[in-house]
């Protein structure tokens, strides 16, 4: 569904069995990830046709599911939604089996690699390995190129029938300035011939390149990779820029690695180890049921429990047939087999015989926004939240050498702190926030920190003696918190607790700070290390999503 097509359009020409809110709810998903991830409820209204009623029905939905959040006069896609790309890309097993020599040869080259598969007419990234440059575009995973305008599309084009050129022409003229491709600048009509060509030329040759297609100065060089079976797996590319390659140096240096790689990327795909299945499915009807209850008429049941036929599918589930469906989700059958027919007709989903598989569309719902995310971005309304809860300040803040590093925080309206931002750098032993980072170090590391240089005292409680500090990090690593009381400032006290990762590495801390007279100690701990557990308990939910195949930024 492109913005080209009109809602309307989708629904008219859908099956009759297909369900409409289902539809719609994809509908104002694929507006929000087109328009960056935020939009307010009139604009969704405008941008999709539907009333505001429906719009608003659709958000609650949505915002139940933790697809979304609306606050006041804003919708914003939240990490949860990923775990519907993730159920793709899990799936696919190409991010987990080819991504580290994907990202081992954008090492080796110094220079930006992706994998990306067809979607339909067009190109979609399924892993980035990304170099930081000033002069590099790069795309997000689940990002939608033109075939024609790329250096993996003339490879995938060379595998079309008459019929998908077909497909190609006809959406082609629907969009001439390919405006369906939202990330990608407008253009002039796509040449059909000069792409059959380079598509003839890219069977003969089994690479193709790039000659700033999609826009100036950008140059690509792709090679397919095979599944065992031999047909394509997915598109390696590495791509660069004017000033350091043309595309022809681009072929003359580099094709030789990158056909290597994707060599070696067919033999890790023949010596792949069988695909697992996790014991655990995510069965979900309940869960819509009793959200119906609770909501009532704003919630649209048959729109969440379509979207839970998404995530039925995963690593070791990357074919289910309708039976495997309704076990998974728990739906009736005739409920997940209509859900299959929508999802199948809006090509989120394919079908051969009676296997279903999902489509590299399902990353368009919300994948290339939410992806780019950094840890202070995901723990933003957390944060916000817990300020409004506790009333006090709450902050995010990472070890950098001695000192800590604010990088998120949520100030209230009190005057006390008002000179620290994002950017501020304490020294980490007189800080609850250090205190946490400097209690998940290695214990040698911890020793050769207390072996240096005694810290500063910055008030007359500041803890100094080392011996004192050890005693002090060893009970903060076994209680899972950090009260420090006036240790920074007088008349300042604040608790702390670890985020940590999905491989359970400590990767930054959250706390929240107060003047000394408006808790006891005992409060503290009481009213407020609770409030601050289940924060820092949201944040690495959203961040586990997250980084389940991407890396996310700490700052
Ligand atoms: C391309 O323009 O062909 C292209 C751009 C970026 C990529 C891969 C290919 O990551």
């Amino acid at each position: 569904m492109s913005p080209t097509h009109t809602l309307q359009q989708t629904e008219t020409s859908a099956p009759a069995e297909a369900v409409a809110p289902l539809m719609r709810g994809i509908a104002v998903l694929r507006r929000l990830t087109d328009e960056g991830g935020t939009m307010s409820p009139s604009s969704i209204e405008r941008a999709t046709g539907l009333a505001r009623s429906t719009v608003d029905r659709i958000t609650a939905t949505l915002a139940r599911m933790e697809y979304v959040r609306v606050d006041g006069r804003e919708v914003t896609l939240a990490p949860h939604l990923m775990e519907l790309g993730n159920a793709y890309l899990s799936a696919l097993r190409l991010p987990s089996l080819l991504g580290g020599r994907a990202d081992a040869l954008a090492g080796e080259l110094d220079e930006s690699v992706s994998l990306a598969v067809g979607d339909g007419d067009g190109i979609r990234f399924v892993h980035q390995a990304t170099r930081r440059r000033a002069m590099s575009l790069s795309f997000r995973i689940g990002d939608l190129l033109p075939a024609e305008r790329t250096a993996p599309g003339p490879l995938l084009a060379a595998d079309w029938d008459a019929r998908e050129w077909q497909r190609w022409r006809e959406q082609r003229a629907a969009a001439p300035e390919g405006l369906a491709f939202t990330v990608v600048p407008p253009h002039a009509p796509s040449d059909e011939r000069e792409f059959a060509l380079r598509a003839e030329r890219a069977r003969h040759d089994g690479w193709a390149l790039d000659d700033q297609l999609i826009e100036p100065g950008l140059v690509a060089l792709a090679a397919p990779v095979r599944s065992p079976g031999g047909e394509v797996a997915c598109f390696v590319s590495v791509v660069s820029h004017t000033s350091r390659h043309t595309a022809a140096s681009l072929r003359d240096t580099l094709l030789p690695r990158v056909l290597a790689a994707a060599a070696a990327m067919e033999q890790d795909l023949r010596q792949a180890p069988p695909a697992v299945a996790p014991d655990s499915s995510p069965a979900l009807a309940s869960w819509t049921g009793a959200s119906k209850q609770e909501l009532g008429r704003e919630f649209i049941e048959s729109l969440a429990r379509g979207l839970t036929v998404l995530a039925a599918f995963g690593e070791g589930r990357d074919t289910l047939t309708l039976t495997d469906v309704a076990r998974a989700t728990g739906l009736a059958r005739a409920t997940a087999r209509r859900a299959l027919i929508t999802l199948e007709h809006l090509g989120y989903v394919t079908v051969r015989g009676r296997d279903h598989r999902l489509t590299a569309r399902v990353l368009a719902l919300g994948y290339p926004p939410l992806s780019v995310a950094t840890l202070p971005q995901i723990a933003q309304p957390h944060l916000a939240a817990l300020t409004g809860q506790v009333r006090d300040s709450a902050s995010l803040a990472i070890l950098i050498g001695d000192d800590i590093q604010y990088t998120g925080r949520v100030a209230t309206r009190r005057i006390m702190n008002v000179h620290i931002t994002v950017g501020t750098r304490f020294p980490a032993h007189a800080t609850s926030m250090g205190r946490v980072l400097l209690a998940a170090l290695s214990r040698a590391e911890r020793e050769t920190r207390l072996a240096g240089a005694e810290p500063r005292a910055l008030t007359p409680h500041t803890v100094t003696r080392p011996d004192e500090l050890r005693a002090t990090l060893e009970r903060v690593r076994q209680d899972g918190y950090a009260l420090v009381d006036e240790e920074l400032e007088v008349g300042l006290r604040s608790v702390a607790v670890p985020v940590h990762d999905r491989r359970g590495t400590v990767v930054a801390a959250v706390n929240v700070a107060m003047h000394s007279s408006s808790r006891t100690l005992e409060e503290c701990v009481r009213d407020v290390l609770p409030r601050l557990r289940t924060a820092a308990g949201f944040i690495e939910a959203d961040l586990h999503i997250t980084e389940r195949f991407v890396r996310v930024p700490a700052m």
